[in-house]
């Protein structure tokens, strides 16, 4: 495989809304973000990928995009912006920013445009669509609930959107768009920046006949994704947004990519794919279910292994994938992937071993590093997310009651990721001195950044040496290039792998069951790179006694 100056990298995503408020304001800002620079090159971080920051009516937490161009006033200045890219710069970190262009917001001067007038040109920027027999173009129910269709005021027309009817869907087909996106895409590569996480991007490619298909649900819709999965021809768009923009300046890419034809994974991310990685999600799509969050189930344990391993096999030598154990639109890993009775600072660090020691790029989510958890919400007005807001109506319309449904929503909630990050023990956790625009997670008095920093055995010191670890010159290669070999992969209680470069070996060992386990190697252990214990309960030629919760990294 050639080498790509991204390959090593460990990567770090910061929600802006919720890390650091400078201000008092309630809402993280840009100020905040560089203030916790030195923070994040302590953990070890090389790379931050910032959740958007661009001007937005926030409908959809900032993913509404009305100027690509402008800083969102609530996270500061553009002029703050160039500071945090040379402080970053300073410290060897390059920022990442989000590129929402499957859609913008409807406050866009583009959308504004249309609706003045929808015969003229900016109405050519989206897919404003004649009705069939006064009703919608077709029976797609879009992400966050309800049709995709939205009548168009004063004319027979309505308009597609994926997302909310606030964030209409730009036409790619239309070449003008394109290029007012690429122009866009490389006034920011122009700044310096070290490339985009691209959001939501299989859905560019429309069916413009947009046929109707067979209702998945009582609605009488069916999921858009389905118009998605059916269409051919988004390698088109995207082979001419790398040329045009990625490919000239050597940019990083990361695609938020759901839904993909399987055969197309090295198209989209092989050596001279569209992207230069893409998130695996193979885990995580794995207990969702078509009826939304309250039909989800629990992880099994044995599943979720076995979707990493297929993963991590099958794109040995064909493809780096970037591994997250949590983003902004999941719940928190601590509260997911562990059991009852490992879901403790042990726990998350075992589940954080396994995690960023896989072949690919880690991308750790604000708080990771500290376990940080889901959060219960008394009330459905104490979330402030829109698809919150749907899924919690969708397990009312299910005959949920209130509590099974606010229940859903503990588990499920995209919030659960979004409340402020936990700087100390102080009020609001150290995160704003004013109100927060959405309430901390009571637990802050025990999960904080201020207090596991004092600690040696914290989560945090432990993230520490485990990115150190991956970096170690002697072992980089190892963890950075080196093989995946699943090991013990029926086994209930076990979750191990080895990596192997040349002579090389370092074998990942972790016990998520109940019961002490004994483990045994073909090779004799050499030595302990990385353990979780004090005081490991034994370790004997090829042996390895694991407790409930223990994980050790050896090389043999
Ligand atoms: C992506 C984002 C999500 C957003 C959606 C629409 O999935 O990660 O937060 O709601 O796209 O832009
Ligand atoms: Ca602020």
């Amino acid at each position: 495989m050639q080498k790509k100056w991204w390959h090593d990298k460990v990567a770090y995503q910061i929600y802006p809304k919720s890390f650091m408020d400078s201000n008092g304001d309630g809402i993280g800002d840009l100020r905040g973000i560089i203030g916790k620079l030195d923070y994040l090159k302590e953990l070890g971080i090389d790379m931050i990928w910032i959740s958007p920051i661009y001007q937005s009516p926030f409908i959809d937490q900032g993913y509404d995009i009305s100027d690509y161009y402008k800083i969102a006033e609530e996270f500061g200045t553009m002029e703050e912006f160039d500071l945090l890219l040379e402080e970053a710069k300073k410290r060897e970190i390059q920022i990442v920013m989000d590129l929402v262009i499957n859609h913008c917001s409807s406050k866009h001067e583009w959308f504004q445009k249309a609706l003045d007038d929808p015969a003229g040109e900016y109405a050519e920027y989206f897919y404003f669509v004649k009705g069939k027999d006064g009703n919608p173009p077709s029976n797609y129910r879009s992400y966050f609930g309800g049709s995709t269709w939205e009548k168009v005021p004063g004319t027979d027309n309505y308009y597609l959107h994926m997302f909310a009817k606030e964030q209409p869907d730009l036409n790619w087909e239309n070449p003008k768009v394109r290029k007012e996106l690429f122009d866009m895409v490389n006034w920011w590569l122009d700044k310096g920046i070290g490339g985009f996480r691209i959001d939501a991007i299989i859905n560019i490619k429309k069916d413009l006949a947009f046929p109707d298909f067979e209702p998945d649900g009582p609605d009488g819709m069916c999921r858009a994704t389905k118009m998605v999965e059916e269409v051919d021809g988004i390698g088109k768009f995207l082979g001419e947004l790398k040329r045009e923009t990625f490919a000239k300046y050597d940019a990083f890419t990361v695609g938020e990519v759901f839904n993909m034809k399987e055969e197309e994974l090295e198209e989209f991310v092989g050596e001279d794919g569209y992207f230069s990685t893409m998130f695996d999600f193979q885990p995580h799509i794995l207990t969702s279910s078509e009826n939304g969050w309250y039909d989800t189930r629990e992880v099994d344990f044995l599943k979720w292994k076995a979707a990493i391993f297929s993963s991590q096999v099958e794109c040995q030598d064909r493809v780096f994938l970037a591994n997250i154990i949590e983003n902004h639109d999941e719940p928190r890993g601590a509260s997911r992937y562990l059991p009852e009775h490992a879901r403790n600072p042990q726990g998350v660090k075992m589940l954080g071993t396994v995690s960023i020691l896989l072949r690919g790029i880690p991308f750790i989510y604000q708080g990771q590093e500290i376990g940080m958890t889901n959060c219960r919400r008394e009330d459905i007005h104490d979330y402030d997310d829109i698809d919150t807001y749907h899924q919690y109506q969708v397990a009312l319309d299910a005959g949920l009651s209130k509590e099974e449904a606010l229940d859903a929503c503990y588990r499920f909630s995209r919030d659960n990721a979004r409340t402020p990050m936990q700087w100390n023990a102080e009020k609001n956790a150290g995160f704003t001195m004013g109100k927060p625009w959405l309430a901390v997670n009571e637990n802050y008095r025990e999960i904080n950044v201020e207090d596991q920093e004092k600690d040696p055995n914290s989560v945090l010191n432990y993230y520490k040496r485990l990115i150190r670890l991956r970096k170690d010159s002697e072992w980089k290669e190892v963890f950075v290039y080196g093989n995946f070999l699943p090991m013990y992969e029926k086994d209930e209680q076990i979750f191990a792998y080895a990596r192997k470069a040349g002579e090389k070996t370092a074998v990942v060992l972790a016990n998520f069951g109940e019961k002490e386990m004994v483990v045994e190697l073909d090779k004799k252990i050499r030595k302990v790179l990385l353990s979780n214990q004090d005081k490991m309960a034994g370790i004997d030629e090829n042996k390895v006694i694991l407790k409930p919760c223990e994980v050790v990294v050896v090389s043999i």
